[in-house]
């Protein structure tokens, strides 16, 4: 299950969509760049053409941003079209996945007809991402006695928030590269913390792909946008597997224009900034919450004792706020939740009933 189902929510509920507060899906709360708007109302003669196939014009656009050669970028129909498509193309048959995590790659690595093997991060540690473990299984090429041809890193992780230092990742890529190894860093978030992305060094990088989503950070989820990074030979690869024209034409022009507009880009990250320490101050204020740390646009939060997650999922659902029960994620325990920053006023009105539940509680 994922978050950001409005509809689903809204039918049982018996609502419009747009009276559902999503918190369960971490998109920037600003919206999409005003640029994004314009381009679209300005490129409605696109919809009776096929798109682009090559998505040439963002590629370009993607390869300035970043400083490379638009031969190294692969878009896709969203970053999960090109995480479906990476075991076939990179020939994985059993992917190492950090736990807890985003549930695409172990799905994508069965439903391709491979395996997935967890290394689980610590739950005492804050759920930090465990590099020394990891160089440690990389460099021995086995997991639980099998051998693996590649790991997935989330980066920043989803759910917990956590991310390593651009110089641990960098320790990671040797690691699995003396061993032959894929090394997958999927960077959706990473928007929200560049100085720990490797983009654009490891773009070069042998054996590397690297992942990146118009979703989140540029607020795009209903276009499905995403790309990918790697070298000219991978990214090749790689395209071979998607299908024809699986990033529309709307999709495509919003992209460029999003990339381009750098001032809503600095505006949104002064905004994730200073909001964030609003709402994780609130958020710890709450008896018995534990608040993990993030480098993201969302928190991992544990209920107090006596709680489960899928309990205030379903209170706070019937009170229209969508959260991320996190209770059934590996690794997690049974209080955890995901809970993505948006505006003060929406953060505002989530304090206020996750206070009121949590205090109904006490006193029942
Ligand atoms: C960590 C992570 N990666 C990738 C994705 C897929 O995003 P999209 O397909 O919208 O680019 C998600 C979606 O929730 C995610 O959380």
């Amino acid at each position: 299950m994922h978050g950001g189902d409005i509809y689903s929510a809204a039918r049982e509920l018996e609502r419009d969509p747009t009276e559902i507060l999503d918190f369960s899906a971490s998109i920037n709360p600003l919206g999409p760049s005003p640029q994004v708007w314009k381009t679209i109302t300005a490129s409605r003669h696109l919809l009776n053409h096929y798109p682009d196939p090559n998505c040439w014009d963002l590629r370009q656009a993607l390869a300035t941003f970043w400083c490379i050669d638009p031969e190294q970028i692969v878009v896709g129909n969203g970053s999960t079209e090109l995480i479906e498509a990476l075991p076939r193309a990179l020939g994985i048959h059993r992917l190492l996945v950090v736990q807890p995590t985003f549930s695409e790659y172990a799905a994508a690595m069965v439903r391709a007809g491979g395996q997935a093997t967890a290394l689980f991060a610590d739950r005492s540690d804050q759920y930090a991402i465990p590099i020394d473990r990891l160089c440690h299984v990389l460099e021995a090429g086995r997991h639980n006695g099998r051998s693996i041809d590649g790991v997935v890193l989330c980066h920043p992780n989803s759910p917990t928030g956590q991310a390593s230092s651009a110089d641990d990742v960098a320790r990671l890529a040797k690691a699995t590269r003396r061993r032959g190894l894929w090394l997958v860093i999927d960077e959706a978030f990473a928007d929200y913390c560049p100085e720990r992305s490797v983009l654009p060094h490891a773009a070069s990088w042998p054996h590397v792909v690297i992942l990146r989503s118009m979703t989140k950070f540029y607020a795009l989820p209903g276009l499905r946008v995403g790309y990918a990074v790697a070298t000219r030979i991978t990214a090749r690869r790689l395209q071979r597997q998607l299908p024809p024209w699986s990033v529309s034409a709307m999709g495509q022009v919003a992209a460029l224009a999003a990339v381009n507009d750098a001032a809503h880009a600095r505006k949104s990250l002064r905004f994730m900034a200073h909001e964030r320490k609003r709402l994780r101050a609130l958020l710890v204020a709450l008896p018995g919450c534990v608040v993990m740390p993030t480098h993201a646009n969302y928190f991992l939060v544990e209920l107090p004792r006596g709680w489960h997650a899928h309990d205030i999922t379903e209170k706070l659902r019937r009170r229209c706020l969508l959260i991320r029960d996190c209770s059934s994620v590996p690794g997690t325990n049974l209080r955890s939740i995901r809970l993505a920053v948006r505006t003060v006023q929406d953060n505002d009105k989530l304090i206020q009933a996750l206070s009121q539940l949590l205090q109904q509680r006490v006193s029942s």
